[in-house]
C-alpha cells in the first residue's frame, strides 16, 4: 500500500497527517469519545475518534452494518462518525490520522506508542471479521488446544506466537549467516528417499508411475550429506526438514527441523569447538539478556552421565527457576551398539558412526559388544538433547563389519546401503558432523513449555492437523492410479 506507515514507525511523524493499515485490537469506549488499538506487523497504537472535530463535512457513502462480503472498496471513505460505532476486533482497517502526542498524564512510558496517539479522520474498511472463536490477546495459553490448533491463523495472530515466530526467524536465520562466514553452504537433498536408518518408522509415499514401489520421506538427510562428502562439498549445512513416524511428545513432533552440518577431514574436538563457539556467538547475539552458565561447556562422557545422573540428559542448571539460565552440557563416548527389547544388537545413535580408537580392537574381534564406544557426542541444553553427531566410517571395509554386526544379511546390505558402500570406495574422505533442532531452540530460547509453540503450523499430539484435517483420505481415482486397494 504505498505511503504506508509502520505503526512502530509513528513516532516520527507527529504533528503530521499519516495512513496506517491493519487489524482492529481492543476497542474501548469512553462516552462520545471512541478509543481503539490498531495492530500492524510491528505493533499496536491507540486511535480516537473524537466526535464532530474532526471528521469531515461531506457526505460519505454510508456505511451499511450486516453488508457481509463487501469487497474492499465497498466502504471506501466512509465517514469515520458512522464507522467507528460499527467496527469490531479484528475488522481490517486503512486509516489516515494525525499523530499527536498524547496529554502527559496519559503516558505510557513501557510501551511502544504509549506517548502518542492517532486522532482518526478517515476510516476505509478493507475486510470485516466475524466474532473471533477465543480473543486475540496478548497470549492464547489456557485456551482449549484444539480450538487454536484449528484457527492456527487467528492463534498466530497473538503477541507470543507472532513473537516466537519472528524469534524462530532471527535463530534460523542467525545459523545460516554463521554456516555461510565460515565456508558452508547449503544444498537441498531430497524429501522423496530411500529408507533411512535413524532408527524411527519411516513415512512411506507411494509411487504412481511405479505400482507397488514406494519413496520414504528422509528421517533426516543423514546418508545425503555424508555422499555431499563423498562429493568433494568439505563444509555442507541445510535447515533440513525431517518426518519420523513416532508419538509426538512435547519435544517430539513428526515434522521438524535440524540445523544438519557435516564437515570432511574433521576431529570431533573441531565440531564441538565449532558448534560452541556458534551457540555462544548466537545467544550473544540474540539473546542477550541470558547467561550460559559454564563456558567452555562442561563434558560428561556418556557412562559417568548415566552413572552420577541417572541420565544422558543431564540438567546442570545452578537455578532452576531461572529463565534466563543456559545450561550447555557435551555428553561424550556414547557407546555403539545397544540390546533392543527383542535381545538384538542395535546401533544406538546410527550405524554410520566410527568406533573409538581404544575400543577398535575389540570391534575387529567383535567381542564385549556393548562396552565399544562410539565417536558420538550429543549436546544437552537444560535436560533437553539439542543435538547429536558423530564422526562417521568412511571405509568401506569397516562400514560392513557394523552391518554384519547388526546381523544385516548381505543381500539386505546391498538392498539397502549398496550405494553407501560403493560410494565408500571412491575416495571417501574422513568426515563428520551434528544436527541441532531447531525446534527444541527455539522452544527453551522463548521459554516456551513445548516445540508447539515455536512451530507455525504444528501437529497435534495425535499427529493430526486440525486445521486442514490431515491425515485424510485420497479419492478412488488416487487409490486406482496408485495401485493401493484399501483393506477394510
Ligand atoms: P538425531 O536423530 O539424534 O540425529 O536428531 C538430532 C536432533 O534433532 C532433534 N530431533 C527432534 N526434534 C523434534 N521432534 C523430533 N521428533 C525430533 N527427533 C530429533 C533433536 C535431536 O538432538 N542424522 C543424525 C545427526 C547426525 O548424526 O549428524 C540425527 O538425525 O534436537
Amino acid at each position: 500500500m504505498r505511503n504506508r506507515i509502520y505503526i512502530k514507525d509513528l513516532k516520527e511523524h507527529i504533528g503530521k497527517e499519516v495512513i496506517i493499515a491493519g487489524w482492529v485490537d481492543v476497542r474501548r469506549d469512553q462516552g462520545k469519545m471512541i478509543f481503539f488499538d490498531m495492530r500492524d506487523m510491528t505493533g499496536k497504537v491507540q486511535c480516537v475518534a473524537l466526535p464532530g472535530k474532526n471528521f469531515p463535512s461531506k457526505n460519505f457513502p454510508a456505511f451499511a452494518l450486516g453488508d457481509k462480503g463487501q469487497g474492499t472498496h465497498g466502504f471506501l471513505n466512509s465517514s469515520p462518525e458512522s464507522l467507528v460505532k460499527e467496527i469490531r476486533p479484528e475488522w481490517v482497517l486503512k486509516i489516515t490520522g494525525k499523530v499527536n502526542k498524547r496529554p502527559e498524564k496519559n503516558i505510557k512510558a513501557e510501551v511502544l506508542n504509549g506517548d502518542l496517539e492517532l486522532e482518526v479522520t478517515q476510516i476505509e474498511v478493507l475486510n470485516k471479521a466475524e466474532t473471533t472463536p477465543f480473543q486475540i490477546t496478548e497470549s492464547t495459553i489456557g485456551i482449549n488446544e484444539d480450538l487454536r490448533m484449528k484457527y492456527k491463523y487467528l492463534d498466530l495472530r497473538t503477541e507470543r506466537m507472532q513473537k516466537n515466530i519472528r524469534m524462530r526467524d532471527k535463530i534460523i536465520s542467525f545459523f545460516r549467516d554463521y554456516m555461510h562466514k565460515n565456508g558452508f553452504i547449503e544444498i537441498e537433498t531430497p524429501i522423496l528417499m530411500k529408507g533411512t536408518p535413524e532408527g524411527s518408522r519411516e513415512y512411506v509415499v507411494p509411487s504412481r508411475l511405479f505400482n507397488g514401489k514406494f519413496y520414504v520421506l528422509p528421517q533426516s538427510p543423514q546418508q545425503f550429506k555424508q555422499l555431499c562428502m563423498v562429493a568433494g562439498f568439505e563444509k555442507y549445512f541445510q535447515i533440513a526438514r525431517c518426518m519420523r513416524d513416532e508419538d509426538t511428545r512435547g519435544d517430539r513432533q513428526l515434522e521438524f527441523t535440524q540445523l544438519d552440518f557435516e564437515i570432511s577431514f574433521v576431529t570431533q574436538e573441531e565440531v564441538l569447538e565449532y558448534t560452541e563457539a556458534m551457540f555462544i556467538e548466537l545467544v550473544k547475539n540474540v539473546y542477550p539478556e541470558k547467561k550460559i552458565s559454564k563456558i567452555p561447556f562442561p563434558r560428561i562422557s556418556y557412562a559417568e552421565s548415566m552413572k552420577k545422573y541417572g541420565s544422558d540428559k543431564p540438567d546442570m542448571r545452578v537455578n532452576k527457576n531461572d529463565p534466563n539460565e543456559l545450561a550447555f552440557v557435551w555428553v561424550l563416548d556414547f557407546p555403539m551398539f545397544e540390546k533392543t527389547k527383542e535381545g538384538e544388537l542395535q546401533a544406538v545413535h546410527h550405524p554410520f558412526c566410527s568406533i573409538k580408537e581404544e575400543d577398535k580392537e575389540k570391534f575387529i574381534k567383535g567381542e564385549d559388544m556393548f562396552s565399544i564406544r562410539a565417536n558420538a557426542y550429543d549436546l544437552v541444553l537444560n535436560s533437553y538433547e539439542l543435538s547429536s553427531g558423530s564422526i562417521r566410517i568412511h571405509e568401506r571395509a569397516i562400514q560392513k563389519q557394523v552391518f554384519d554386526l547388526l546381523k544385516i544379511s548381505e543381500e539386505e546390505q546391498q538392498k539397502r546401503f549398496g550405494h553407501m558402500l560403493e560410494a565408500f570406495t571412491f575416495g571417501a574422505p574422513p568426515h563428520g558432523g551434528f544436527a541441532p533442532g531447531i525446534d527444541r531452540i527455539v522452544m527453551i530460547l522463548q521459554n516456551e513449555p513445548n516445540i508447539r509453540e515455536v512451530i507455525a503450523f504444528p501437529k497435534t499430539g495425535e499427529g493430526r492437523d486440525l486445521m486442514m484435517g490431515s491425515p485424510a483420505s485420497i479419492t478412488d481415482k488416487q487409490l486406482k492410479e496408485l495401485g493401493i486397494k484399501l483393506v477394510k
